[in-house]
């Protein structure tokens, strides 16, 4: 409880961003005392199996909190089950002008538009070879903002290639509200191409290194039944190993007149939790055990958690639970889904 009753505040005082990076450098500062890290916290033992995979307990990282992989062994030490680095482009970029990333506390949300800031894939993999983990490491991919939609395929292809060898799985994030028309690749024909593209490519990268990763797709929350039900059927189809559902969202419900509410962006943490639900068991409904599913958004609590395992998850990602709560979060939901 250290976090929420005297870290979070002195945090809370700063700039979110600057909040971010601050203890983003103490994880890592910490993680360099290896056994010693006063940090170091372990789950109980939950073992599932997913995608192939051998997870130790089902709580992961979400993507967008350590973009780069500058912070993997800070992050593991704190016991998640697998951590999620990204999202990374082919080439590095800078992402939106700051300010870029807001808090509204009332809601337990946060509003973000970072847009890929991101120092790119061979910085990335750089720090993965560096690192001392050893669990299970998922690297999720986007384009750059200069690269046109039309050509999406070309960055997540690049992006592919070169993650293959160091993910244990790799996501396509085509879900970010905050790369204009990044969205439009989870319908129709788009999403049919860039899926056919990854896929083949897939393919290729097996035979060449002699292990096949598998592919993740992570939606947004904001589609309708028939847009799930045609997702989970592109899914199927293509042969795609998980949906990670979801990212943020567009919509403002639950925060309308509050502080920051309505800077532009994508919208996480509580509000989220009920809409991200729904979505998880629509697609558990059309799946039908065909793919899992890795539930995300609002998971504040160990009962949240074990709500999304009830709408049809096999795994949880926690972000903006983590940002309020800290690691008090884990060792709770490690609790409950221990119990289960
Ligand atoms: C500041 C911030 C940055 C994020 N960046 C990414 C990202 O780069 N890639 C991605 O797939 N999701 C990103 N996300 C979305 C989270 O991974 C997660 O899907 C979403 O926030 C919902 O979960 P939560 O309510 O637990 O935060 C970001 C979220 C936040 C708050």
């Amino acid at each position: 409880m250290i976090y929420e009753n005297l870290l979070r505040p002195l945090l809370f005082r700063l700039d979110p961003e600057t909040a971010h990076e601050l203890s983003l450098s103490a994880l890592r500062l910490a993680a360099k005392l290896g056994p010693a890290n006063p940090l170091k916290q372990s789950l109980p033992t939950s073992p599932r199996t997913v995608m192939g995979l051998e997870f130790p307990n089902p709580i992961g990282l979400a993507a967008g909190l350590d973009k780069n992989g500058d912070c993997i062994d800070g992050l593991a030490a704190l016991g998640f089950g697998f951590l999620e680095i990204g999202t990374v482009t082919p080439r590095p970029q800078p992402g939106n002008p700051r300010p870029r990333l807001f808090r509204v506390p009332e809601a337990g949300a946060l509003v973000n538009r970072m847009g890929f800031n991101n120092s790119g894939v061979a910085h990335l993999i750089a720090r993965v070879r560096q690192t001392r983990y050893r669990g299970i490491l998922g690297i999720n991919i986007g384009k750059n903002l200069t690269t046109p939609v039309e050509r999406a395929l070309d960055d997540y292809r690049e992006g592919l290639k070169a993650v293959y060898p160091y993910a244990h799985y790799v996501t396509l994030n085509v879900s970010s509200p905050n790369t204009p028309g990044l969205r439009s690749l989870q319908f129709g024909a788009l999403l049919d191409e860039l899926l056919d593209g990854l896929m083949g490519e897939r393919e290729e990268l097996t035979a060449q290194h002699g292990k096949r990763v598998p592919l993740a797709l992570k939606v947004a929350p904001d589609m309708d039944s028939q847009e799930i039900k045609a997702l989970a059927g592109a899914v199927v189809r293509h042969g795609v190993d998980a949906v990670i559902a979801t990212n943020t969202t567009a919509s403002r419900d639950g925060v309308e007149g509050l502080e920051h509410a309505d800077e532009a962006g994508g919208l996480s943490g509580k509000p989220l939790f009920l809409r991200s639900t729904e979505v998880v068991a629509r697609l558990a409904d059309a799946l039908q055990g065909r793919a899992p599913i890795i539930a995300c958004g609002g998971v504040f609590s160990g009962a949240d958690a074990v709500a999304k395992f009830e709408a049809g998850a096999s795994l949880v990602q926690v972000y903006t639970g983590f940002i309020y709560r800290g690691p008090a979060l884990l060792a709770e939901i490690g609790r409950a889904v221990a119990a289960l």
